[in-house]
């Protein structure tokens, strides 16, 4: 699509969700100072955790502020009013930063001390890791609000943090894109299955990975 109808259709969407540009770029602003916050949170502890064990727990994190498209889109799914406020109740993922850990281990350590935060309140926690969901994926995901200091007040925005070890996020990597590529044709029969296999498979590696790391730990 050419550069100038991409803007248009943004443009419409924007007008949308905005009564005007202004409003635009302090909703982005607000939501992108949450996942600098979060973010800036986890680095300073996975810092700590090298200097004091030698350690990291996490291997890297990925942030973003949900698009203007899939704002309107994902109210549109949940059949909610098209506006700021709506957005800011009805959609928990607008700031999205995803904690990528190397051990299973590692994912409630970051938990813990994020829960720690005690100006950051916790909204919902779906374990995904004790309880895969139908296909397989495993992940911790947090709703968390944090708060962010405006020149003359506070807001309290939400966010989904999700956390998970390198290897969930392998599996969740390529089911993502095997499913966006299947959207456009037709699901070949038993692929659900095979997806739920290979992420057994994967945790079954991801435990014995773990296993390891406690037993070379221990015995140094
Ligand atoms: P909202 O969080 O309100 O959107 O609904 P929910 O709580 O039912 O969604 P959930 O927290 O289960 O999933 C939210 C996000 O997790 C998605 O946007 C994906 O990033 C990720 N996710 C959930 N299920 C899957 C899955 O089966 N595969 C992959 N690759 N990612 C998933
Ligand atoms: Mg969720």
């Amino acid at each position: 699509m050419p550069h100038a109808m991409n803007d248009v259709i943004l443009q419409n969407e924007t007008k949308e969700l905005y009564h005007d540009y202004q409003e635009y770029l302090q909703f982005q602003h607000l939501y992108q100072a949450a996942v600098q916050s979060i973010q800036m949170r986890l680095e300073v502890l996975n810092e700590e955790f090298s200097v004091k064990y030698a350690a990291s727990p996490i291997h890297h994190i990925e942030s973003r502020v949900k698009s203007t498209k899939s704002i309107i889109e994902k109210l549109k799914r949940k059949n909610c009013e098209i506006s700021m406020a709506s957005a800011k109740e009805h959609v928990n993922d607008i700031a999205g930063i995803r904690v990528v850990c190397n051990y299973i281990d590692d994912v409630y350590s970051v938990e813990q001390m994020l829960l720690r935060q005690t100006d950051m309140e916790l909204i919902k926690r779906q374990d995904y890791i004790a309880e895969p969901n139908y296909n397989g994926y495993r992940s911790l995901h947090l709703d968390m609000r944090v708060p962010i200091f405006l020149s003359d007040h506070t807001e309290y925005v939400l966010a989904e943090i999700q956390i998970r070890s390198v290897a969930m996020d392998f599996w969740a990597s390529l089911e993502h894109d095997l499913r966006y590529k299947a959207d456009k044709t037709t699901l070949p029969v038993g692929i659900n299955e095979e997806m739920f296999q290979c992420a057994d498979e994967i945790a079954a590696i991801d435990r014995k990975m773990q296993d390891m790391y406690h037993r070379i730990r221990g015995a140094k």
